[in-house]
């Protein structure tokens, strides 16, 4: 087994100010998260050896080898007309849900200059959720606001919020994503925060530290590796709801080493 990464996570510190996560658009600015954050040691350890099946229903993630078709992660008609069939094949077969919608992707570096030359956001810089209980429904609405008729049936049943995650230049040797196992992240550890982004208001969760809390990530994922997690889910039968994660550096990676780039695409799941 090899041994844990001890590195930096950028925890919400306390409650006493007010929480507002404003995004980066993209090419070389920066998130901005007003509040009080403070870096904590973690150890975060390899999932690939210390976690025998986790689950999108208790870890809250789950690694899977899944080759693509796509030429260009860069091409976004390429990823509407080949990689979006693809991941929601994969979701359906990993959920059983009975239709899969993709509504996002997000392409981000770890190099500030790939950042300006593709238009791309940084690595995430705090531990967050994507979603809070009421977002998720939220953003549901706002995707369907253009068909009133087929969002009512939709919210009448279970629905979750899943991100699929994968390297698009290589394996990721730093700046991996690295998430809580959710079966260790008490409710209280967790605080919802405004997301003030210029097309839309949300919300999102980030988490304060706690020892119980255990870290894991898969070290050197690979193209052809996608990393599965839940960010939100309507369900509210004890099954995990929430997955808090983030990136980190690697102190073991050379100095030379290639630059994570990155693509996460969130689906709505229906069951
Ligand atoms: C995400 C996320 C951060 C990163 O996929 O939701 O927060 O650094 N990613 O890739
Ligand atoms: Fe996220």
């Amino acid at each position: 087994m090899s041994a844990p990464l001890r590195t930096r996570l950028k925890f919400l510190a306390d409650t006493d100010r007010p929480l507002v996560y404003v995004p980066s658009k993209g090419g070389g600015d920066e998130t901005d998260h007003l509040g009080n954050f403070r870096s904590r040691v973690v150890e975060v350890h390899d999932a690939r050896t210390s976690l025998r099946s986790p689950s999108l229903d208790a870890e809250g993630f789950l690694l899977r080898l899944h080759a693509t078709r796509v030429g260009d992660f860069y091409d976004d008609a390429e990823l509407h007309s080949v990689y979006h069939d693809e991941v929601g094949e994969l979701v359906g077969h990993l959920t059983g849900a009975h239709k899969v919608e993709v509504f996002d992707d997000t392409r981000r570096a770890a190099s500030l200059d790939t950042q300006r030359e593709r238009g791309i956001r940084e690595p995430a810089g705090i531990v967050h959720n994507d979603y809070t209980a009421r977002s998720g429904i939220r953003r549901l609405r706002d995707h369907f606001a253009g068909d009133p008729e087929a969002l009512d049936p939709l919210l009448e049943r279970r629905f979750a919020i899943i991100n699929v995650w994968r390297s698009i230049a290589g394996p990721v040797v730093d700046h991996p994503l690295v998430l809580c196992d959710a079966t260790t992240v008490r409710a209280q550890d967790l605080v919802a925060m405004e997301r003030r982004a210029e097309e839309r208001t949300g919300e999102l969760q980030v988490a304060l530290f706690h020892p119980a809390q255990r870290w894991y990530y898969y070290p050197l994922m690979q193209p052809d590796e996608v990393l599965v997690f839940k960010t939100f889910d309507s369900a509210t039968d004890g099954r995990t709801r929430f997955t808090v994660h983030s990136s980190c550096q690697d102190p073991s990676a050379p100095d030379d080493a290639p630059t994570r780039e990155s693509i996460e695409t969130r689906c709505f799941v229906f069951f």
